[in-house]
């Protein structure tokens, strides 16, 4: 559905080209310093005008606007509701997606709307299941990093396009990697994914509820709200399956449970174990690509050649890392307020 989280709950409301987007966040302490500046630094990393080549060049001035919950600066422990307009919505590009009813994007959710929703759908913009969803989500980040400070996750992106960008010397051959990809794709016609690491020093020892809401489970969860979102791991995760025991075990190094590796991301149980709680997440390349592609058309009956039109990211991952950071900081704070 659409909302998420116990004491600390996310309500997402609106579609892509509707008039806004928007959050309701419940559960937010009374007493916590919130004006909209704070909004900007993490909402700057999520806009595509920060990452002009490889992302859609639809621009919105994404201002949050607090309708509820904050008096003279001041979270009331009221409903918060936060909303942002839709005014770059290109009504040129309905008939576009209109055609997707009946030639849906292969990889898309053109497709599965139409079957669950029927008509009713509103696929402009690719309506609730776009990227811009996950502005609401960063707004969420924002508040609930308030919450759980001085904790603070940090994400960044791991890969693009199957580079690994740990093995760059330094930021200026990271950004190098970055644009060569982005360009290759690009001039292809094409797109690409990416994955983001995810990281957070300080979360004390204790957070997580098992069975059903482990801390592994409760990220996810919201993780794979992420439209896009194909993997997760928790530290070693997949790697650790080719390990012996004696690899992958995290010897204990001192009485307060440090640990020499961490190779369980901080996790044991389903509880935070007081070490670095770490993460990685894979996100594919958007489905919205201009090259031409052989698919079904649902109206003649026939595989037709089929290409998008309008305006698409040709690598979303890289405006992920933001968006990850804002899940873990949601769960975290969810889980420090289901603690006390
Ligand atoms: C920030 C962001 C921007 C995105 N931009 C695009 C895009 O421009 N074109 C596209 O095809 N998919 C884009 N996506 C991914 C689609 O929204 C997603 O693939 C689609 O809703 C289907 O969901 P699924 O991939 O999780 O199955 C974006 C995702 C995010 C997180």
């Amino acid at each position: 559905m659409n909302s998420f989280g116990e004491k600390f709950r996310l309500e997402i409301f609106g579609e892509s080209h509707g008039p806004a987007v928007g959050i309701v966040l419940d559960g937010v302490p009374a007493g916590i310093h919130l004006e909209e500046d704070d909004f900007l630094e993490d909402i700057g990393r999520r806009s595509p005008a920060s990452y002009p080549a490889g992302s859609t060049s639809r621009h919105e001035k994404d201002i949050p606007k607090i309708v509820s919950g904050v008096f003279e600066g001041t979270a009331t422990g009221a409903p918060l509701c936060i909303i942002f307009d839709n005014a770059d919505t290109d009504p040129d590009s309905d008939a576009e997606y209109a055609r997707y009813v009946h030639i849906p994007r292969p990889g898309h959710a053109d497709f599965t709307a139409a079957f669950k929703y029927g008509h009713h759908y509103d696929m402009r913009g690719g309506g609730q299941f776009s990227g811009r969803m996950t502005l609401p989500l960063v707004a969420a980040g924002v508040v609930a990093k308030k919450i759980i400070s001085p904790m603070l996750p940090s994400a960044s992106l791991l890969s693009i396009g199957g580079e690994d960008l740990s093995k760059c010397a330094d930021e200026k051959s990271v950004s190098e990697a970055v644009s060569r990809a982005v360009g290759k794709a690009t001039s292809e016609g094409d797109s690409i994914g990416g994955t983001v690491r995810c990281i957070c020093d300080g979360v004390p020892a204790g957070l997580g509820e098992p069975f059903f809401d482990s801390v592994e489970s409760e990220i996810s969860h919201l993780v794979f709200s992420i439209p896009g979102a194909r993997g997760i791991e928790f530290g070693a995760g997949f790697a650790s399956a080719g390990m012996k025991g004696s690899q992958c075990n995290d010897p204990f190094t001192d009485g307060k449970g440090s640990t020499a590796t961490n190779n369980c991301g901080g996790i044991n149980g389903g509880i935070t174990n007081g070490n670095r709680l770490s993460f990685d997440v894979a996100f594919k390349p958007p489905s919205s690509i201009a090259k031409v592609q052989r698919t079904f058309d649902f109206h003649t009956g026939k595989i037709e050649d089929f290409s998008v039109k309008g305006r698409h990211d040709v690598c979303f991952a890289l405006r992920t890392p933001v968006i990850v950071e804002a899940c873990c900081t949601c769960v975290l704070a969810d889980l420090m307020l289901r603690n006390r």
